[in-house]
């Protein structure tokens, strides 16, 4: 049973959609007790003007804190560059009961469970997509949209209607999409992963320019 209108796009506790990543919820339930294990809900108020959309939870990452890039590598990134540009309050301590709150930002994820080694599969990005759109309709004052790799910019491609093979992902392009009576720009950037920062396809400091871009524009 495929839920057409989750409420706010966040998948349920214990949603039984993707079978694969119900086994790995379980199995991991088992080895990792003390983990949140559950699909992770989005972090920052509907009313924000800037949606960050990235892959999927890490394992040790938000599968374990229970908050969007909370906890490992990608969040030190993009909870840095978010704070240098006015867009966390607090001081982010990799924890969800740091007190640091996002400004005029959200964030969520393409895939709500963690993957197995981190990838979905294009079933699974497509099955967890009614929450993504159901979430983008609930955001009355959405404005930018930030797809974090492909597989985000992808997701994010298919809920606005828009072809990809006309809007290829590339770190730092963007289009203004008109979508359901409104106009919405949609940036890339490469993820914030430890392999793109180690391998130097992106550094912290590109990473805050896409950032800081954004602020320019809202
Ligand atoms: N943590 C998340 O929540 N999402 C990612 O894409 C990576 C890490």
């Amino acid at each position: 049973m495929i839920p057409t209108k989750p409420s706010f796009g966040q998948a349920p506790l214990d949603c039984p959609l993707c079978p694969r990543l119900v086994a790995f919820r379980e199995a991991n339930r088992a080895k990792y007790p003390g983990f949140f294990n559950n699909p992770v809900p989005s972090f920052g108020s509907l009313e924000a003007e800037f949606l960050v959309v990235g892959l999927a939870p890490g394992l040790k990452g938000a599968n374990q804190t229970g908050r969007p890039f909370t906890g490992d590598y990608a969040g030190k990134v993009l909870y840095e560059a978010l704070a240098l540009h006015g867009f966390g309050k607090g001081t982010y301590q990799e924890r969800p009961d740091d007190e640091f709150t996002l400004v005029n930002c959200r964030i969520t994820n393409a895939v709500r469970c963690v993957p197995p080694e981190n990838k979905p599969t294009p079933e699974e990005a497509m099955t967890c997509r009614p929450f993504l759109e159901a979430e983008i309709a609930a955001m009355p004052k959405l404005k930018v949209i930030l797809s974090l790799g492909l597989t985000s910019h992808a997701a994010v491609c298919k809920t606005l209607s828009i072809r990809q093979s006309q809007h290829p992902f590339g770190h730092g392009k963007w289009w203004d999409v008109s979508y359901k009576g409104r106009t919405v720009r949609l940036i890339d950037s490469y993820h914030s992963s430890r392999y793109n920062i180690q391998t130097n396809r992106l550094t912290q400091g590109m990473f805050n320019d896409i950032i800081k871009q954004v602020k320019a524009w809202l």
